[in-house]
Formats: C-alpha cells, structure tokens, sequence
C-alpha cells in the first residue's frame, strides 16, 4: 500500500487528491497538512514537519512558499516528492533542481495528460511553422492567486525551445510598440469557476492555426498527480515530468 502525504490538503486541489486517492487502490493518504482547519477521513495538521508517522510519496499543491518545507520533508524521508503548486520563483526552482539529484521530483505546471498533449502539439507546431507568431491566452477562476499561470509559462517555454528563440511577453499593456517577431505573447484572463483553459494561436499573414485544450473538472488534474505519485515509486533521483510519464506509457504499449 503507498501511503501518500497531501500538503494543501483542505484546497480545492488537495480535497481532489484525496478523494481520487480514496478511490485508487493500492493507495492510501497517511496525512494532510494545511494550515486552514478542516476534517477529513485521514490524520491532520498545520505542518509536514509535525507528521512522525508512514510517507512513501508527498504530493503538494499548496502555495509556492512551501517549496522548501516540502522538499525538507521529502529530503528528510528520502521518499519521492511530486510538486504541483504553480508560481515558484528562480530561488524555489533551483531549490527543487537541487533536490531532485538527491529524491525522484515531479514536476509540472499542469498534471492534466491533454495538457501534457497540447505541449507537444504547440512545439512540433512552432518548429513547422518559425514565423508564425505565437499567442497563449490562458483562462482561469477569479481565486487563481498566479498569473501568468505555470501551464502558459510551460508551453512559452516549449515553443522557445522548439525554435532556438522567443521573448515570452506577458503585459502588452504596458508597451506602445509593434510586436516583436520573436515574442510569445501570453494574455490572462481571470473570472469566474474557469477550471482552466489555455488557446495558442500560431498566425501568420493569411492563415492561422489555433490549438486549444480545456479542463472542465479539477479531477483531471488530482488523476495526474495520483499517477505522477505512483509512477515516481521506485524511480531513481531526477527531475520528472508529464512528458515522461507519457513517453512510459508509451512504451508499455
Ligand atoms: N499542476 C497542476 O495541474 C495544478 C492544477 C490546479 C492547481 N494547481 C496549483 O496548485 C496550487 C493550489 O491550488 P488550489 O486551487 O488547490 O488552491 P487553494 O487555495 O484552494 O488551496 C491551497 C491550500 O494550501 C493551503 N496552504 C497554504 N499555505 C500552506 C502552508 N504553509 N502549509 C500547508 N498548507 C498551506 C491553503 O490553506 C489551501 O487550503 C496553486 O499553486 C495552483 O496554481 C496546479
């Protein structure tokens, strides 16, 4: 039985994981921790550091200020870490990187196994398509605390890499000149009970195209990161991700 540790646990996303995991077998949660009260069927309380109990795996989606204390937590254990709170700073990040030579770390932006698609779809795209310029509009629930949020940033990251080059431009706004031929513009939107959605356009003089992915349940996001925790059981230190949780199924197939 893989006893899974939730951190954020009395969040939107940490009740999800929870009940997906209740729902999975061969998994368990041993405890949450969130420093909002709450109940739940499985021990409680306002930090990882106050657990002594079982931890094979902890999955966090809390606020990026826990990065640390999640990873000590993984550290201390030597047990696998997925972290999919969004928003962390270059200090975090390289935190994470740090660790992950250490204990296996999955990292991604967006559990979501469509996401994980649409990244792929935007790179082969930017890679046919050099001169077309590319424009992410991300949409969100008006309690989304990040913007830009960590999927738009990861498929920017994507067409950047595809291309050898692009500037990543997030405020439009605040410019009174022409679009760059290398920007990749990013526009965010926040309203409502928006579970996300994400649009990128490629538009070049005559024609574009536009590929766009939509989550309509945060249960997709609380499957991938129940699979990320499993899929991490047994892995050697690194840094993982969805592409490698697919490139494996893939090759089962
Ligand atoms: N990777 C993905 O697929 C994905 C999907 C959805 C959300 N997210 C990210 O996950 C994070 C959480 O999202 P959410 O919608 O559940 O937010 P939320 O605000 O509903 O939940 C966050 C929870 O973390 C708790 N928390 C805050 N600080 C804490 C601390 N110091 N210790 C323990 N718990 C603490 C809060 O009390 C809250 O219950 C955000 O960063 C969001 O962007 C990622």
């Amino acid at each position: 039985m893989i006893k899974a540790v939730i951190n954020g646990a009395f969040g939107r996303m940490g009740r999800a994981v929870a009940e997906k995991i209740e729902e999975t077998d061969g998994m368990c949660v041993s405890y949450g921790a969130d420093i909002a009260p709450g109940t739940a069927a499985f021990p409680v309380g306002d930090s990882l550091a106050g657990f002594t109990g079982e931890a094979d795996v902890v999955i966090d989606f809390s606020h990026r200020s826990q990065t640390e204390a999640v990873l000590d937590f993984a550290l201390s254990r030597s047990i696998p870490a997925v972290i999919a709170t969004t928003g962390q700073t270059e200090d975090e990040k390289r935190l994470i990187e740090a660790a992950s030579e250490k204990v296996p770390v999955f990292l991604s932006a967006n559990m979501s196994v469509g996401v994980a698609l649409l990244c792929r779809l935007c790179k082969e795209a930017a890679a046919a398509l050099p001169e077309a310029d590319a424009e992410i509009i991300e949409k969100h629930h008006n309690k989304k605390l990040d913007a830009p949020s960590g999927t738009a940033l990861m498929i920017a990251e994507g067409i950047k890499e595809a291309r050898g080059r692009g500037e990543v431009v997030c405020d439009r706004s605040a410019r009174r000149e022409a679009r760059g031929r290398d920007e990749i513009g990013i526009q965010s939107l926040r309203a409502g009970n928006i579970v996300g959605e994400h649009e990128v356009l490629f538009a070049l003089g005559n024609e574009h195209i536009a590929i766009s992915h939509s989550a309509f349940s945060r249960a997709v996001f609380a499957d991938g990161a129940v699979r990320a925790a499993a899929f991490l059981i047994g892995k050697k230190p690194g840094l993982y991700n969805m592409e490698k949780l697919l490139e494996q199924g893939e090759s089962r197939e």
